[in-house]
């Protein structure tokens, strides 16, 4: 069967694709832009077309059994509001299984995934241990991460694991009208992270811990526009305590532990050495939303 995989293009997409690929699965990628999709893996059918424009996904839908939506697009995460469109469209074109990444919280996504009449799992990582990936230019340059909020925790997942689970979900029966957390083993303060990544390159790096204050004059410093900036810091400051809960569905589903930050950071420890070219983009890079 043909599955299509939206975001596919992301951090996160590019292994669901990756591991649909390997287990033998048809595999049709959307993008907005081909040019973004040019280094997918042979043997993946690209379909242009944009989640907030219903309309150009018609094609992308034609003969896809199964698809993996992405709940949120743009710099500051906005919901999609064109859930009711695009599984009824799903739905028309012959689709059964979906996996939404939303928390599944109530909402119209929500709603419209309950009443499409697929198959339908939410998968929802609190936050993807790649997003440490913006710290690679700061680690190489100077050795040291500067954030505010420095006590909190998040039980991060591999973006890998969350793949595997959405594969797995994907692919497989026993999951619909669930929905799934997925988090790493732990749940780790930035200091952690830092730690980790140290011990993984063999460099001594510092985490400074910054005042509100401290960070609005630092993006501003670094260009960052006054609607990036609070946009951060409100997210930062009405995180709930639930991301530093871990869950156990990577082992649920996947029947082997989560990968941990350690391993992460050792699988990733060359884009932190100092000699290494900046390979990722700064995530959650607000520098390009216009204010
Ligand atoms: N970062 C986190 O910790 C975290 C945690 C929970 C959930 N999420 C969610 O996870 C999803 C994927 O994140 P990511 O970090 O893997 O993504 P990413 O690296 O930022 O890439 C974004 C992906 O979304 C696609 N996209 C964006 N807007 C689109 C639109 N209007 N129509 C079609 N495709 C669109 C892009 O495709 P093209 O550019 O090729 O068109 C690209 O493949 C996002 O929805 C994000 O909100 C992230």
């Amino acid at each position: 069967m043909t599955i299509l995989v939206t975001g596919a293009t992301g951090t996160l997409g590019r292994h669901v694709v990756g591991r649909l690929l390997r287990d033998g699965h048809r595999v049709r990628a959307l993008t907005r832009t081909p040019a973004a999709a040019a280094d997918l893996p042979a043997g993946v059918e690209v379909a242009v077309g944009d989640l907030t424009e219903p309309e150009t996904l018609a094609a992308a839908l034609e003969g896809a059994r199964a698809v993996h939506l992405i709940g949120a697009t743009g710099h500051d995460h906005a919901p999609l509001r064109t859930g009711p469109q695009i599984t009824a469209m799903a739905a028309g074109a012959g689709v059964r299984r979906i996996t939404v990444l939303a928390d599944g919280s109530e909402g119209g996504l929500t709603r419209a995934v309950r009443d499409s009449g697929l198959e339908w799992t939410f998968v929802w990582p609190i936050d993807y241990m790649a997003n440490a990936l913006g710290w690679a230019d700061a680690i190489r340059a100077t050795a040291e991460v500067r954030e505010p909020y420095g006590a909190r925790r998040t039980a991060s997942a591999d973006e890998r694991d969350v793949a595997d689970v959405i594969a797995t979900v994907l692919t497989g029966g026993g999951h619909a009208g669930r929905r799934y957390v997925v988090t790493g083993p732990e749940a780790l303060t930035p200091a952690d992270k830092v730690a980790a990544i140290a011990r993984a390159t063999g460099r001594e790096l510092r985490f400074t811990a910054l005042t509100d204050d401290q960070a609005r004059l630092q993006w501003r410093a670094e260009g960052w526009p006054e609607e990036g900036i609070s946009f951060m810091l409100d997210m930062w400051a009405t995180v709930p305590g639930s991301v530093a809960e871990v869950t156990p569905t990577v082992e649920r589903i996947l029947g082997r532990p989560p990968r941990s930050f350690d391993r992460w950071a050792t699988d990733h420890a060359d884009t932190f050495r100092a000699h290494a070219r900046n390979q990722h983009p700064v995530k959650c890079d607000m520098r390009s939303t216009s204010t």
